[in-house]
């Protein structure tokens, strides 16, 4: 709570230490080495909030692996994604045949996955499954299998470990409930 100190006015609590965060995603890269013995997984990141979680899951993964990213734009407000998504950057390579493994920071109505998956999917991967850190399964607005996810949480807006608010945030260390003042001050 040192660092950031000024950024850490603007919770309301922190939900999730980076002692907790570390530790399940140690648990989930040793967890992906051992599912995917033998193959060469394509993790895809999505740009920009999963970045954070990427960097550390990729060092926990004993495997040789590739990286790619892709950015996505949801229309809608801030804080609620509409469901129409569009590739703002696609992958630079091929997946036809590769084990993919999307990894996004937080799964909400799943509006934005289920369709980056269907578009993935055409694109014949052998296999195409979710990393997520965070799911708010209470949220969801249309049926999404997660295979991989780091935790559970209720129906709050969070930031920090790569989320943001109005692309604020995402350097913070721990990942806590934003203040509702915040979303009311602005504008
Ligand atoms: P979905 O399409 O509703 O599942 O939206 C997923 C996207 O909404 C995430 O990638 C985030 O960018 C954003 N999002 C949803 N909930 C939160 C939150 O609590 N904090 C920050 N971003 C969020
Ligand atoms: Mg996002």
């Amino acid at each position: 709570m040192d660092t950031n100190a000024r950024l850490y006015q603007d919770l309301d609590r922190i939900l999730l230490t980076r002692d907790q965060i570390q530790e399940a995603v140690k648990k989930l890269g040793e967890k992906i080495t051992r599912d995917y013995e033998g193959k060469k997984p394509v993790l895809i990141g999505i740009l920009r909030g999963a970045v954070v979680f990427f960097a550390d899951l990729v060092r926990e993964i004993d495997l040789p692996l590739e990286m790619e990213f892709m950015a996505i734009s949801s229309y809608g407000s801030s804080t609620k994604s509409s469901g129409v998504v569009r590739i703002v950057k696609d992958l630079d390579r091929d997946i036809t045949g590769k084990d993919v493994l999307v990894v996004e920071d937080i799964v909400d109505s799943g509006l934005t996955l289920s369709h980056l998956k269907q578009v993935l999917e055409t694109r014949n991967a052998a296999s195409v499954s979710i990393v997520t850190l965070l799911d708010k399964p209470a949220r969801r607005k249309v049926p999404l299998e997660v295979q991989y996810s780091c935790f559970s949480i209720p129906d709050a807006f969070v930031v920090g470990y790569g989320l943001d608010y109005d692309e604020k945030y995402r350097n913070l260390p721990d990942i806590g409930v934003l203040h509702p003042r915040i979303y009311t001050d602005e504008d």
